[in-house]
């Protein structure tokens, strides 16, 4: 089949679709341990109350109409996006209403539509790009460019934390803004490796942003105020030169699809604009389910007393596994902060991460190879290759076993050298 440029692209893109593919593979195997996706974990709390939810929006006729029946505005279900905005400045005092706040199919489609807005062929010719600042970063986004050479990223200082921890910390020295940056995008918490950047960092972003007149993107589809999958304490900021993504996934609604985006009036408009498009409309499912919850601040309860805690639990136990079982060879685990992963560094592992990664889909665990995660970033930095990504959401015997069998290739590695 004789394929556009665009159907090349998005069809044999190398990173994501891969990954997924092989992610897919193995579970479908069966018989796997699985430490290598990103589905949240299915807290019954959380379901419980979904489950009412739902109930309640079956019960009554003229909700279930809306909920399966009626198209949404493609900017999204208006009383959720009115509940949301009332909910953000009553907690933050943010300077923002309903026309500052739209809804997409997931966050990661958000991305997509984001990022060729701002970047990519411009009509006089030229081409920008989106700067991620500090990589390794969102293995998500390295796909979504619609023309090559999209994104460009930035080297992190290794800031060593005790004797088996480090902290990733962005190398101002190293970003140039040039003219030819349409946007800067960080997740905060990070995806892989659960770093949060400090209110500094994320103020001095914003700066070089503002400075430069354009926008500075946060992905907060781990962060405040849900579903709060941060363990230090950080100040979170909007103001109308930022663009907050947020997402309803890791609150316990992946399948659901609901993407949020705060941002300027104007940015909310070209971007209702491309999904009446591309969408026709946005589903109004998630929304609906969590209009209520929204309303009465009880999505922010939950986050903080049931799916924090869910997943800091769960963090720490991992992370007591790893220091008992990683013995032997040398190893550095970047500060847990936030998000699900923890991410291993082996300072001079004697493979590459992607051969690391096939012994141990070999020996039964699946795990993420650290590689994937610098889109953007000049080829020949030896770290890129020495990290492993793990997911800790999902149940505690595998992550125990999972654990077992990475510290017994690893040491095997390091001992046959
Ligand atoms: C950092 C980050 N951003 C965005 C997404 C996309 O999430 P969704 O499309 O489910 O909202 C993910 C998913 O894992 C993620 O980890």
């Amino acid at each position: 089949m004789k394929l556009s440029a665009f159907g090349e692209k998005l069809s044999t893109g190398a990173g994501i679709l891969s990954l997924m593919d092989d992610l897919g593979n193995a579970l479908a195997e069966g018989d796997k341990i699985m430490m290598g996706g990103g589905n949240p974990g299915h807290i019954p709390e959380i379901q419980e109350v979904m489950r009412q939810r739902l109930q309640a929006l079956i019960a009554d006729e003229q909700s279930l109409r809306k909920l399966i029946g009626v198209y949404d505005p493609p900017k999204g279900e208006v009383d959720f996006c009115k509940a949301l905005a009332t909910l953000l400045r009553r907690e933050y005092g943010w300077d923002l209403n309903e026309e500052n706040i739209c809804l997409t199919n997931g966050s990661q489609g958000a991305f997509f539509l984001l990022f060729n807005l701002l970047a990519g062929r411009t009509a006089n010719g030229g081409h920008r790009k989106i700067l991620l600042p500090i990589a390794p970063e969102y293995i998500g986004y390295a796909d979504l460019g619609l023309s090559d050479d999209f994104f460009t990223s930035v080297q992190p200082r290794i800031e060593p934390v005790g004797e088996k921890f480090f902290k990733y910390r962005v190398d101002f020295e190293r970003i140039a803004v040039t003219d030819e940056i349409g946007a800067i995008c960080v997740s905060r918490p990070t995806n892989p490796t659960g770093n949060v950047l400090t209110d500094d960092e994320i103020a001095g972003l914003a700066n070089l942003a503002e400075t430069h007149d354009i926008p500075l993107i946060i992905d907060n589809a781990y962060g405040t105020p849900f579903p709060c999958m941060i363990y230090t304490e950080v100040k979170p900021v909007w103001n109308k030169h930022l663009i907050l993504c947020m997402s309803l996934s890791k609150f316990g609604l992946p399948a659901v699809r609901t993407g949020i985006v705060v941002a300027e009036k104007e940015i909310i408009r070209l971007l209702s604009g491309v999904n009446a498009v591309v969408n026709l409309a946005t589903g109004s499912f998630g929304a609906m389910l969590t209009t209520e919850i929204i309303q009465s601040g009880e999505i922010i309860r939950l986050s903080r007393e049931v799916i924090r805690p869910f997943y800091q639990k769960k963090m720490e136990r991992a992370l007591a596994c790893i220091e008992k079982s990683f013995t032997g060879f040398p190893y550095k685990v970047h500060v847990p902060e936030g998000a699900m992963f923890l991410w291993l560094w082996f300072p001079g592992l004697p493979v590459s991460s992607r051969q690391l990664y096939e012994r141990l889909k070999q020996r039964g665990v699946v795990v993420v190879s650290g590689d994937y995660f610098f889109p953007g970033l000049a080829p020949g930095w030896r770290h890129a290759e020495e990290c492993l990504r793990i997911t800790y959401s999902q149940a505690e015997e595998d992550v125990q076993q999972g654990v077992a069998v990475i510290a017994d290739e690893v040491r095997s590695l390091f001992a046959q050298q």
